[in-house]
This record gives structure tokens, C-alpha cells and sequence, in this order.
């Protein structure tokens, strides 16, 4: 079983970007800007942004982080997006969810200019990628797709199965897959036998936030399993999928953490860096 290395696939990538940005740099005498802002103070959220700058100002990126109480107003938040959607020195802005509730998360959203939006969530982001017209892409999905990749450079035809419809994971998940010409089955808490379409597939891909769901005889022998999930239990943090048991049937597994989650971060970067090369045209 390969065991997929996701904190050393994240350092390449970062490597490969570090190398990206000095270019640009030299080109444009300039480098690409990444604005996070961070509203409350939840705990996981403070260390995803931490985690995110540290990893910004590694590859030589322009990195700034804003926070909010979680008393504040949406106005203000609506503001400052518009106030970075005008400012040329920044490529990408992320607004760290979730929100308080009194503020309208889809309004955010889409006060983000889509050529900014590095989250690739603007409507119009998720229209390109289904149309498969150039995106920001979510930065786990592409985290995911790009492990995928290096297992399996040539995906057509292969049968997959996303467990998770998530806008944030499931559905553009799915649309990186077609667009690979994988055969994409969508899977969710209510399909009736997910172990029967699990065992379907060549590619299963867990994001729906049930702890250990995917058991080990739900996975083919030499099927590419990737575990998007990390649920906090008694026994510690766990993904979506059964490590132990389909480390046993599977070809390629993602443990948790150490998997998906340094991918995550790395693709931000990524995406901040295209962004401000689209920008320079
Ligand atoms: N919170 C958890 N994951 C994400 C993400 O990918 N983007 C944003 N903006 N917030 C998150």
C-alpha cells in the first residue's frame, strides 16, 4: 500500500512555487499579495489562518492577516473586501469560514471580485469550473486532485466515487474528476448503499464528516482512496475513512492528518500565485 505523503507532496509544491514567485519577482518587480480575514476567535480557525500566513511568507509571498471580534458588523467586513478588490498590491483574498451568523456567508462570498477569490467559491468560479472554463479551483479539492494525479497520472475512464456533495469539497470535486474523464458517482448521507457504490470505484474520494464511514470491504483491492474528513472523537482525531482497515485492501490511502490538509494550504498559494499572473495580462 502507498501510503500518500501529503506533508511531502505540500513541500514540493511549496518548493516548486518559492522557485515561481522569485521568478515573478524578478520579472515584475513585485510579488503576488494574499489577504485573509479572520472574524472571532474559534480556536481551529486561528491555527488554519496561522498555518496559512506561515506557509505564505515561506513561499515569498506578500501575506497579511485582518481580524474582526465576532461582534462585528457584516457592513464592515462588505467594506474592507471592496477596499482589496480595488488595491492592486493584493492577488488573492480569503475570508476564513465559518461565520458568525449574523453575517450573510453567501453575501461575503460574492463581494469578493472572482478574479480575487482564491477559495474559488464566487458563483461565477463555480460556473467556470462546472463549464470547465479557467477557475480558481477550492484549494482541497485541488489538494485532492493533484495527490490523485501523482498515483495515477492517467485518470480516463476510471470510475469514482465522491462521498460528500459539499460546494466546498463534493461538487467540485466531481467537476475535476469529469474533467479527467473519470465516470463520477456522487454519494451522500442518504444514498441507499454506499457500500455497493464504493465498491464500484477505482478513486474514492470521503468528504462528508462521518468518522471512519468507509470501512475496509467497502474498498476494492488497488482502489486510490483519498480522506478528506477530520472528525474529532474519544479516540482522537479520525478521517471519514477506516485507516487501518482499508490500508489493507487499498493501493493508495491519505492518512489523517498529514494527508489532505498540508495540500490544502499549499494550493492556496497556488491559487494566489495564478491569480496575480492572470492579472498581469
Ligand atoms: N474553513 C475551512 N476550510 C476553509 C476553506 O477552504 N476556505 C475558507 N475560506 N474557510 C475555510
Amino acid at each position: 500500500m502507498i501510503l500518500i505523503d501529503g506533508k511531502k507532496i505540500a513541500a514540493e509544491l511549496r518548493e516548486e512555487l518559492k522557485q515561481e514567485v522569485s521568478e515573478l519577482k524578478t520579472k515584475y518587480n513585485k510579488v503576488p499579495g494574499l489577504t485573509v480575514i479572520l472574524v472571532g476567535d474559534m480556536a481551529p480557525s486561528q491555527i488554519y489562518v496561522r498555518n496559512k500566513e506561515k506557509s505564505a511568507n515561506e513561499v515569498g509571498l506578500k501575506s497579511e492577516v485582518i481580524k474582526y471580534p465576532d461582534t462585528v458588523e457584516e457592513k464592515t467586513i462588505l467594506e474592507k473586501i471592496e477596499e482589496l478588490n480595488n488595491d492592486e498590491s493584493i492577488s488573492g483574498i480569503l475570508v476564513q469560514l465559518p461565520l458568525p451568523k449574523h453575517i450573510d456567508k453567501q453575501k461575503v462570498i460574492e463581494t469578493i471580485i472572482p478574479s480575487k477569490d482564491v477559495d474559488g467559491f464566487h458563483p461565477m468560479n463555480v460556473g467556470n469550473l462546472s463549464s470547465g472554463y479557467e477557475s480558481s479551483v477550492p484549494c482541497t479539492p485541488l489538494g485532492c486532485y493533484l495527490m490523485i494525479k501523482k498515483i495515477e497520472p492517467n485518470l480516463s475512464g476510471k470510475k469514482a466515487v465522491v462521498v460528500g456533495r459539499s460546494n466546498l469539497n463534493g461538487k467540485p470535486m466531481t467537476q475535476l474528476l469529469l474533467k479527467e474523464n473519470c465516470t463520477v458517482t456522487i454519494t451522500h448521507s442518504r444514498t441507499k448503499d454506499l457500500k455497493a457504490e464504493c465498491l464500484e470505484a477505482d478513486i474514492i474520494v470521503a468528504a462528508v464528516g462521518i468518522p471512519e464511514l468507509v470501512k475496509g470491504d467497502w474498498v476494492k483491492k488497488d482502489a486510490i482512496v483519498i480522506d478528506v474528513g477530520i472528525n474529532k472523537t474519544e479516540n482522537g482525531l479520525v478521517g471519514d475513512v477506516a485507516f487501518d482497515e482499508v490500508s489493507k485492501n487499498a493501493k493508495a490511502l491519505t492518512p489523517v492528518p498529514g494527508g489532505v490538509g498540508p495540500m490544502t494550504i499549499a494550493c492556496l498559494l497556488k491559487n494566489t500565485i495564478d491569480c496575480f499572473k492572470r492579472a498581469q495580462i
